[in-house]
């Protein structure tokens, strides 16, 4: 059986406040009980506004990242409280900005990780690699110390009693308009099932959800989920609209019920 399908959108730093209620409205109203499972990722200051707004619909919320720390003096930072108080069930940890423009590491991205599951927040854990590092054949060996490092000190029963989603971005798919072939996506999806098959257990292979991200459309989503690995999409540039993103939802869909 295919596992749940979603289609997640990491709206970044874009958006005001009034834009991001718009786009939700539009969003609710034209999937108001969607086969799928939709989550929006907006910035901080929308979480609650939005929560507000979905509170009836089946759409879920979820930040783009978060502190490892509980709470204190952190000038800037966000917690896991903070994040559920506003209704989040998602939060994306360690996407390739941060990794590479706030120089976050494996450590923190382990520790954000951690503190993420025992507050009950799902953390989707991005992983991917440059493009010299695919040009070099490191791209397997780059993940797996990814996933090794990230999931450090996590049990099997942690990880199966709390969902985890993992979403493979290759960093030079990631706004450039160059999408992973539906192959090349496949292969990477595929190891990292087997890596957490052999690591943890069969039954935690099989549960979690394993996204992929990088310039995803509707032109491309359909080869992308038809692949046997692939569980949905982490969406950034074409999740700022509404229409951009309801087209990929229902190429989702349309695959599905195919
Ligand atoms: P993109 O971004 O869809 O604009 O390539 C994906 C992401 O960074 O999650």
């Amino acid at each position: 059986m295919k596992r749940p399908q979603m289609i997640a959108g990491n709206w970044k730093m874009n958006t005001t406040y009034e834009e991001g209620l718009l786009l939700t409205e539009a969003l609710i109203n034209a999937h108001p009980d969607p086969l799928c499972e939709i989550v929006l990722c907006p910035p901080f200051t929308h979480l609650f506004g939005i929560s507000s707004l979905i509170k009836t619909s089946p759409i879920k919320l979820g930040a783009q990242t978060m502190s490892q720390e509980k709470n204190g003096a952190f000038t800037g930072e966000i917690s896991a409280d903070m994040l559920k108080s506003c209704h989040c069930k998602f939060v994306i940890i360690g996407h390739s900005e941060r990794r590479q423009i706030y120089q976050e590491k494996n450590t923190d991205i382990n520790q954000k990780l951690t503190t993420s599951i025992h507050n009950q927040l799902t953390p989707i854990l991005c992983i991917g690699e440059t493009l010299e590092e695919r040009n070099n054949q490191q791209t397997l060996s780059i993940l797996q110390n990814q996933l090794k490092e990230g999931l450090k000190g996590l049990s099997n029963d942690l990880l199966i009693n709390n969902q985890i989603v993992i979403a493979y971005e290759p960093i030079w798919a990631i706004g450039t308009g160059k999408v992973a072939t539906p192959d090349q996506a496949q292969e990477v999806h595929q190891f990292i099932r087997n890596f957490l098959s052999s690591q943890f257990s069969d039954q935690l292979a099989q549960q979690t959800q394993l996204l992929y991200g990088g310039s995803v459309k509707a032109e491309n989503i359909q080869a992308l989920i038809e692949k046997p690995d692939i569980d949905g999409a982490l969406v950034g540039g074409a999740s700022l609209t509404a229409a951009s993103f309801s087209a990929i939802i229902n190429g989702a869909v349309q695959t599905l019920t195919r």
